[in-house]
């Protein structure tokens, strides 16, 4: 009971028999036992935030209609109370931690005697729940900056040191699971829910739960998409690298990953198998060797686990990739470790920059450099693409010649822009001398490292070429073309405050 007035709002039990609800509960989808007593309570929260723009609540007994898509609130009814709880909640739930994304869920409101009467059925949801959608699915960069941090960090200003057996995540969208389900089990150990198990055959059943915090914490996003303004940091963001490490440490625990890091020295290189490939890739492996006494691994999504990816990088004196997802990764480089990102022909670096951003939050120790494509002898086009993987063929001839001719992408209206697929999605030669005189130029070159027996990377490097070619997943995908989730975000709910079933 002392835990539900911490919430701060008067917590009505209405006089109900319970014996009258419990021939009314339906079988949770998961194990979670139904609890009459609790079922009846007035909604209650507790806030974070500015409503606004980053305010996230918690919530005691807030419930979910299916039919009607909406969060219900029970048992505010009064004018007063309604207009209350607009003003703290805001005009609906916003869902993700994406910056000017409109994901919203609304909240309406019920008097408690829809439920007295038996108008309305309940279904109690027991324990604690974190509620949210996902903005694109797949791509482990969005992923890792989108939602886990996210999702760690909300838990920590929420529950503190949470038991993992007590939280269950509740997808809010109508995507499936997704690729990364190992990172989701670093927070719980229960079945991850979806929105979908929470529909019934009976549509006057709603679904209240005991604990709830909806929508996650903005406090570490650190970059924002280009719904309102052009892609690009967050301003004044409160993400550092506290945050950012508080975050690796706890996803190494829970997948039990403790990096020997006292091998010889190696950075990693991100090879991608169908489209944005680095050419000559072997050829930077042999020079950054030679030059720099460094052996260097070849890793893919196709070909190590995540799990092996996060043991490389936690170790790894240096991270090289093409603009992509994968680079996200660099979360778990030690300190004093140097990433290259490349870009390239004809993108901007300037306008794809959250991992030069995630370099420089405060408390960073990682030097960022990088390089683009400026020649065009050095790109290896692909018009012949599917149109989501850049290709033109589907375009007029005159469009194509355009776009082909151009050499620098407009930053405008990136994502449905073929032009910009079309770079995106090149084959680039690297320029070797101008990397290695970059590279000369970081902890590499600066005493961290020390030149050693050339012949002996060598016998290295050629242990890194053994690699097969799997079937390729578009893991690393900027968007999902068919999602629901590009109809939903769109959506912008305003509240409409009902009473519902009274
Ligand atoms: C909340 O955010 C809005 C919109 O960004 C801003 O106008 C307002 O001043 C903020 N309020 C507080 C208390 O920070
Ligand atoms: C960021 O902080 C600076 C200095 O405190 C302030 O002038 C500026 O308006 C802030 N920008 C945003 C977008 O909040
Ligand atoms: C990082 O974790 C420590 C230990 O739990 C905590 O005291 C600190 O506040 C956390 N930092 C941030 C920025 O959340």
């Amino acid at each position: 009971m002392a835990q539900h007035l911490a919430f701060g709002i008067s917590v009505l039990l209405l006089a109900i028999a319970s014996s009258y609800f419990i021939q009314q509960f339906f079988k949770c989808p998961v194990e979670h036992r139904s609890n009459s007593e609790k079922v009846a309570e007035r909604t209650s929260w507790l806030c974070s935030g500015n409503v606004s723009t980053d305010r996230v609540c918690r919530f005691k007994n807030l419930c979910y209609s299916s039919r009607l898509d909406k969060f219900v609130a029970i048992g505010v009814s009064s004018t007063e109370e309604k207009s209350l709880m607009k003003s703290e909640l805001g005009e609906a739930l916003s869902l993700t931690s994406v910056v000017d994304m409109k994901y919203t869920c609304d909240i309406v409101s019920s008097s408690a005697s829809a439920i007295q009467n038996g108008k309305v059925k309940i279904k109690f949801m027991d324990g604690k729940y974190l509620i949210f959608a996902r903005f694109v699915e797949g791509n482990l960069g969005h992923f890792i900056h989108d939602e886990m941090i996210p999702i760690y960090q909300t838990l920590f200003l929420h529950h503190k040191a949470w038991n993992p057996g007590a939280i269950t995540l509740m997808l809010f969208d109508r995507g499936d699971v997704g690729t990364f389900r190992d990172l989701y089990s670093t927070f719980t150990d229960n079945p991850i829910l979806q929105k979908v198990d929470l529909s019934f055959e009976e549509d006057n059943t709603i679904t209240c739960f005991e604990d709830a915090i909806v929508g996650l914490s903005k406090e570490t996003v650190w970059f924002k998409y280009d719904f309102v303004s052009p892609e690009g940091p967050v301003m004044n963001t409160t993400a550092t690298w506290e945050h950012i490490n508080n975050f690796t440490e706890h996803v190494r625990a829970r997948l039990a990953i403790y990096p020997n890091c006292n091998g010889d020295d190696f950075g990693i290189i991100f090879r991608r198998k169908t489209n944005r490939i680095i050419v000559n890739e072997d050829e930077i492996i042999r020079a950054i060797s030679e030059e720099f006494g460094l052996k260097i691994i070849a890793t893919s999504l196709e070909e190590n686990s995540l799990t092996d990816l996060i043991e490389k990088a936690s170790c790894a004196k240096l991270m090289i990739g093409v603009h992509g997802a994968l680079l996200m990764l660099m979360i778990f480089l030690q300190p004093q470790s140097v990433v290259l990102e490349l870009f390239p022909y004809g993108i901007i670096p300037d306008y794809k920059s959250q991992y030069k951003t995630l370099a420089s939050l405060p408390g960073s120790n990682i030097e960022y450099v990088r390089w683009r494509n400026m020649d065009e002898t050095n790109t290896v086009t692909h018009p012949e693409n599917e149109r989501y993987f850049g290709g033109i063929a589907h375009l007029q001839k005159e469009t194509q010649n355009k776009i082909i001719e151009s050499s620098e992408v407009s930053p405008k209206k990136r994502l449905s822009n073929p032009e910009w697929r079309f770079r995106l999605y090149q084959d680039t030669i690297v320029d070797i001398p101008a990397i290695t005189k970059l590279l000369g130029g970081t902890y590499l070159r600066k005493g961290t490292q020390t030149r050693k027996d050339q012949s002996r990377f060598f016998d290295l490097i050629g242990s890194v070429y053994v690699f097969t070619v799997r079937a390729v997943k578009q893991l690393m995908s900027k968007t999902s073309p068919n999602s629901q989730l590009n109809t939903n975000r769109k959506r912008a709910l305003k509240t409409t405050v009902i009473t519902y079933g009274n």
